[in-house]
């Protein structure tokens, strides 16, 4: 019998969030083992609740949601939307703004409606990794730029500029980031408007961690920097607004009509060709961002996801082997191991390690397309006190590592 063929597309095509590895802790689940789930930015899983406000505007509408909506999406979600990203200074409409089935739907939309086959996308290293496989998936070809450890996980503009050739369309720019919890100064913003408006490249501004800040963070929205420069910029209700089952993202458009013209009928076809995003959630935009805020919270001393990544600095202070940037933003820690003390890591070997022996999942740095392979993310959604034990589990995982290392060569 013959196996069907799919297509060579995917051969490129990684998403380790939700690889292998997971569907080995699905496996240990199904034998009866209870894992730690450190690897997903899932609020609702460790008890994060969706604001009882959205959740009423949308048991209220729920009768006015039975009919496909405009292919944009609501207009009073976009209004919302658009008049949110006037208050900060950007020249947003609600005629430019695109709802989808979260984020993730929008930035496959983007690079489709953007990319010819060899196409070159500037995605920074880490990245949240749909933005290299959404990338390859159309055609393109990611070329990605460094944010390492050294320089506080920060792109050097200098070294984005080097990288730009005749066939770069797009640079992609994720601030908050994710993985990395890095929040950009306003020098490198500007820096990299400036690379896209010489090279007339499209920003592609991930900004879905936009209000996940600590310690005071200020984080500046790339498009009123831009201006007249073709820039979308990318927002939801997943993590700010902790209803990532809902599935709503937006993508705002910006940039002088002229240049962004084409941009939009190609989005707006691409829309249509999906008819519309899931009606029901979109009537908890509005009072989204315009309810109070809720994540600040959260992550003000004293507040769970604040005391969660003040356990894992500890856990990271207290180990033998750890070393970290401390996040400034987002849900995401990402430690690296001391390559002194442990020679010849490798982030996948010991992920797989922690979860057969520890009954704990996180994901492998390389999987955020990296080359160095000593680092790994964990999520800051478990209660402090579980963090403090993962912590713990992790640092035997690595002493049993260690050893190993240690009778290997002797
Ligand atoms: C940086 C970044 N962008 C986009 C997404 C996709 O979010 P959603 O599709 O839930 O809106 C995520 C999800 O974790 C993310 O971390």
């Amino acid at each position: 019998m013959q196996t069907v063929a799919v297509s060579a597309r995917l051969d490129q095509v990684r998403y380790d969030i939700r690889g292998p590895l997971s569907r080995r802790a699905h496996e240990l689940e199904a034998e009866g083992r209870r894992i730690l789930r450190l690897n997903i930015g899932n609020p609702g899983l460790f008890g994060f609740r969706v604001p009882q406000h959205l959740r009423d505007a949308i048991s209220e509408k729920l009768p006015q949601s039975e009919a496909y909506c405009h292919q944009q999406g609501l207009l009073e979600a976009r209004e919302a939307i658009a008049a949110q990203h006037r208050r900060h200074g950007a020249a947003a409409a609600a005629e430019r703004v695109f709802l989808g089935n979260g984020v993730s739907e929008l930035i496959g939309l983007s690079l489709s409606a953007l990319l010819d086959p060899g196409d070159e996308v500037l995605v920074p290293a880490p990245d949240y990794p749909l933005w290299t496989a959404a990338t390859r998936l159309n055609g393109g070809v990611p070329v990605h730029y460094q944010c390492p450890p050294e320089r506080d996980h920060l792109p050097d503009p200098d070294e984005i500029a080097a990288l730009v050739t005749p066939r770069t369309k797009a640079l992609v720019v994720i601030n908050p980031n994710n993985p990395t919890g890095a929040v950009y100064p306003r020098a490198v913003l500007d820096a990299m408007v400036a690379i896209a408006e010489r090279h007339g490249l499209v920003l592609l501004c991930d900004e879905i961690y936009d209000s996940v800040l600590y310690d005071g963070a200020k984080f500046e929205p790339l498009a009123p920097l831009a201006l007249d420069v073709p820039c979308i910029s990318y927002g939801g209700l997943s993590k700010v607004h902790l209803a990532c089952g809902y599935r709503v993202g937006w993508a705002s458009v910006t940039g002088a009509e002229r240049r962004i013209r084409p941009l939009l009928h190609a989005l707006d076809l691409l829309a249509s060709l999906r008819l519309c995003s899931n009606v029901t959630a979109q009537w908890a935009i509005k009072p989204a961002l315009e309810g109070p805020n809720e994540i600040g919270k959260l992550t003000q001393p004293g507040g769970r996801l604040y005391e969660a990544r003040a356990a894992i600095r500890n856990g990271v202070a207290r180990s033998q082997f750890l070393t970290m940037v401390t996040p400034q933003a987002a849900l995401y820690a990402f430690p690296g191991v001391d390559p002194e003390r442990l020679p010849g890591f490798d982030d996948e070997t010991f992920a797989l390690g922690l979860l057969e022996n520890e009954n704990i999942i996180l994901v492998p740095g390389s999987s955020f397309n990296i080359a160095a392979r000593n680092h790994f993310r964990l999520t800051m959604l478990p209660e402090p006190a579980v963090l403090d034990e993962a912590l713990a589990a992790i640092e035997r995982e690595l002493a049993r590592t260690a050893e190993k290392k240690t009778r290997r060569v002797a």
